[in-house]
Order: structure tokens, then C-alpha cells, then sequence
């Protein structure tokens, strides 16, 4: 029995999708657990893409059971779409795909609610998915939860209490045109009519597969410097990325994980807006962001990128506990002579001793920077620890040590099969 937590040790996009989709061939269940459509994971098979929003990485191992936990906020259309597609690639999901009955609903008001937001002065740079007023209507006690599709009536009272509400904020405050409430009834109905069979108390199915000695991988999406308690706030997402998440965004007890595996990206990426130390508005910053092809898997949005700051992933590693690393996308920094690792941060001249999270410290915070030579060969074919240039394997040390983790693994490329295992 095993139960691994992944998480995103930065901001997003570190390459978790790649790297659970080649844990999963030694699990017996993938499950997510928290955020929602907002969450792009790509795994490359071949020459074929797959970019996963709701359903869990592990999904292309058939014998894998995968699950949307109820910490996880879903958009109907965007779950539909991606059934479909799983589908018409040949993957049967019945009795391999299980949606949490305590799982929230991602409503049309919350998808419009999240762009009006983001069309007025408090602008975060969302996804536009409807996650933050989804999570709010949740912590409010007026969510719609996937349980509620099984009885119609109380499902259409609560939608029509609550399109009340909502109906009412968009015509008096933000002078919108209000939703129809059938509309939204047939849509939920409709749902539920294609996702019935899914629906199940996967706490208590998790529970079970815990007691008869099955293998978990729980899956993050974002990155712990996206997690409304612990990141930048408010330049943030709505829910905890950060390993505590898993426990209560699946109801596995804390006392059952075994390991935190914490995905690094070799160096940094942010989308959205907030303060970002090592972000790099100069032609090292446009080469990272060509070779790394560093545009959202959501929105296609252009990433930001920067060097590596190993201060950010070891402020990650402590609040999650990450035991083991997986270094990603190293073999973007192939095509460099020199290479930046930022080790920590300097507010008017003094070395700070914590990461700042607040938005006026961590936007004075200057980086200080350690020197490396590049390897400037391609790494990409190599399998073996042992066969990487020797600049390429001090640049791994000097991360271990200094964010205080041990790596496992290291990807050089997109697929299964460029990954070295240490
Ligand atoms: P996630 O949200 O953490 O799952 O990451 P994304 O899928 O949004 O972004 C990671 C991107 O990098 C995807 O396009 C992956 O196919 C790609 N990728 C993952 N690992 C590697 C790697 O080691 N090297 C390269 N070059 N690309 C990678
Ligand atoms: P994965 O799982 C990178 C960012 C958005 C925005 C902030 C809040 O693919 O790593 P939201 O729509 O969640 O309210 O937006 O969070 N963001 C991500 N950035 N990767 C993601 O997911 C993200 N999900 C949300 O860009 O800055
Ligand atoms: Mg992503």
C-alpha cells in the first residue's frame, strides 16, 4: 500500500500530467483533488497529445481507476468534452472513472461572475473557468453539489434560489442581462443523464481501496505558489494545490501518505499577473519561453519565465513536505551558455530568511543569483544519470541541496520515454 501526493512546487505547469501519467503504471488509482477546468496537464504519447482538465492524468493505463474527488469544482460542459474525447480515443471509462458526490458544480453565473470580475479593477489574470466564485458559493453553503443531480426537485429549488440571487447581483450591480433558470435546469439535467453511472462516495471507495492494500497517486493541479493560504495572494486560485489539499479534497487521513513527490520545473514559469522575482524580460527570457513552448494548455495564454528560484521551491518543499523531486523540462536549458539559479532574496540590501508571500515584499524582493555553466549539448536522448554532461549533473546537485529534497527522476523531454530515473 502506498499513497504518493503530486504537487506543483512552483506556479502551475511544472509538468505534473507528464510525470502522473508515468507514475500510474505502478498505481491501482489516480485520483484528483482539488481546482477545476483551469488545470491544463499535458502527457505526449507518441506523436499524439492529450491535454487533461478534470479527469486524472492516470487515465491512459487501462487497468488505472480514476478519480475526480470531492475537493474538485466541475464544469459539466468541460467534464462532457473531455468524456467524449477519451471515447472517441478508444478509453472506456465505465467502471474506471468514479466523480465524487460531494463535489461542487461550476454554474454559467460563476463562468460570468469570474469575467466580470476580471473586467474590473481586482484583476488576477484567471483562467475565466468560474473557479473562484464556485469555491466561494461552496464556502458559503449555497453550492450545487454533484449529489444534488440525483433528486430534481431539490435540484431545481436550489437553482432557483440561487439564479435568484445571482439574477439580482447582475442586474443591480453589474447591470447584466439575467440568466434563464430553465435553461440552467435543463443543462444540470442533461448532465446528470451521461454522468449517472460515474457518481459514487469516493471517499468511501477510497477508504476501501486503502484497507485492501491498493497503490494511490493523489494529483495537485496548479502549484503550491497558487494556493490561496500559502501562495501570493491575492494572485492566487481558489483552492489548496499544496499536499494538505489532498487529504481533505479526497478524505484520505493525513496519517496514510507515505510520500510527497513535489514536480520542479528546471527553471520558472507564471501566468496570470502577480509579483514573480526571477522573471526575465530579456532575450534569456524569450529563449525559454520559445524553446520551453510556454504558452497555458488552457487559455494558450504566453507563460512568463524566469531562472530557477530555488528560495520559492524550498519555502514549497517545507509547507508541503516534498520528500522526493522530479526535475522537469531540463532539456530547455540545453541551447545556454550560462544559466541563473536564484538562492535568495534581498529587500533593501538585507538577505530575507523566510519567503515573503505578501504582494509588497515579494514585489521589492531582488534576487540573488548563483552562476552556472550551461552544458550546451542535447540531452533529450539520454536515459542514464550517469551519460549527463557533467555542468548539467552539478546543476542538479546544486538543487537538491539547496531546496533540501532528493530528485527521482528527471524529464528531458515531453515523453514517457525521456525520463532518466535516479
Ligand atoms: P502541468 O499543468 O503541470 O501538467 O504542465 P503542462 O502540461 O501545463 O505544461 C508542461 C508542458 O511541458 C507540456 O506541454 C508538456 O508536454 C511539456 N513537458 C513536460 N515535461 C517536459 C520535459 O521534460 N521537457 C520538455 N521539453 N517538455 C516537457
Ligand atoms: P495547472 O494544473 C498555471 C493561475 C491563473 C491565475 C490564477 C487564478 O495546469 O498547473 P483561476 O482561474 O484558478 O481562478 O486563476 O491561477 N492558474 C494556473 N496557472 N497552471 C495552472 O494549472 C493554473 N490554474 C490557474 O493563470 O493567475
Ligand atoms: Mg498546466
Amino acid at each position: 500500500m502506498s499513497v504518493s501526493i503530486v504537487v506543483g512546487s512552483q506556479w502551475g505547469d511544472e509538468g505534473k500530467g507528464k510525470v502522473v501519467d508515468l507514475l500510474s503504471s505502478k498505481v491501482d488509482i489516480v485520483a484528483r483533488y482539488q481546482g477545476g477546468a483551469n488545470a491544463g496537464h499535458t502527457i505526449k504519447i507518441g506523436d499524439k497529445q492529450f491535454i487533461f482538465h478534470l479527469i486524472p492524468s492516470g487515465i491512459l493505463h487501462d487497468n488505472v481507476i480514476c478519480i475526480i474527488g470531492n475537493g474538485v469544482v466541475i464544469e459539466p460542459k468541460a467534464l462532457l468534452e473531455e468524456i467524449e474525447m477519451l471515447e472517441q480515443n478508444g478509453i472506456t471509462l465505465e467502471g474506471r472513472l468514479f466523480i465524487s458526490h460531494n463535489a461542487h458544480l461550476i454554474m454559467p453565473y460563476h463562468k460570468l461572475l469570474d469575467s466580470i470580475n476580471e473586467s474590473g479593477e481586482r484583476k488576477i489574470g484567471t483562467t475565466g473557468r468560474g473557479i473562484g466564485p464556485s469555491y466561494i458559493d461552496k464556502y458559503a453553503r449555497k453550492g450545487i453539489r454533484i449529489a444534488d443531480l440525483l433528486n430534481k426537485e431539490i435540484l431545481k429549488e436550489k437553482i432557483r434560489t440561487n439564479l435568484k440571487e445571482k439574477n439580482n447581483l447582475l442586474k443591480k450591480v453589474y447591470e447584466h442581462e439575467e440568466l434563464n433558470v430553465d435553461e440552467i435546469i435543463n443543462e444540470c439535467l442533461d448532465f446528470d443523464r451521461k454522468i449517472d453511472k460515474y457518481i459514487t462516495d469516493t471517499s468511501a471507495y477510497l477508504n476501501d481501496a486503502l484497507e485492501q492494500q491498493k497503490s494511490i497517486l493523489l494529483e495537485g493541479a496548479q502549484g503550491a505558489l497558487l494556493d490561496v493560504d500559502h501562495g501570493t495572494y491575492p494572485y492566487v486560485t481558489s483552492s489548496n494545490p499544496t499536499s494538505g489539499g489532498a487529504c481533505t479534497g479526497t478524505g484520505i487521513p493525513p496519517t496514510k501518505i507515505t510520500k510527497v513527490i513535489g514536480i520542479v520545473k528546471a527553471y520558472t514559469t507564471r501566468v496570470g499577473l502577480g509579483p514573480f522575482p526571477t522573471e526575465l524580460f530579456d532575450e534569456d527570457g524569450k529563449k525559454l519561453a520559445e524553446i520551453g513552448v510556454e504558452f497555458g494548455a488552457t487559455t494558450g495564454r504566453p507563460r512568463r519565465c524566469g531562472w530557477l528560484d530555488t528560495f520559492l521551491v524550498n519555502y514549497s518543499r517545507r509547507i508541503n513536505g516534498i520528500n522526493r523531486a522530479v526535475i522537469t523540462k531540463l532539456d530547455v536549458l540545453s541551447h545556454f551558455e550560462n544559466i541563473k539559479v536564484c538562492t535568495a532574496y534581498e529587500i533593501n540590501g538585507k538577505q530575507l530568511k523566510y519567503f515573503p508571500t505578501s504582494e509588497a515584499e515579494l514585489s521589492q524582493a531582488k534576487p540573488v543569483y548563483e552562476n552556472f555553466k550551461g552544458w550546451n549539448t542535447d540531452i533529450s536522448e539520454i536515459n542514464n544519470f550517469e551519460d549527463l554532461p557533467h555542468e548539467a549533473k552539478e546543476y542538479l546537485s546544486f538543487i537538491a541541496v539547496k531546496c533540501g529534497f532528493e530528485i527521482s527522476h528527471i524529464s528531458v523531454g515531453p515523453k514517457r520515454s525521456q525520463t532518466i530515473e535516479l
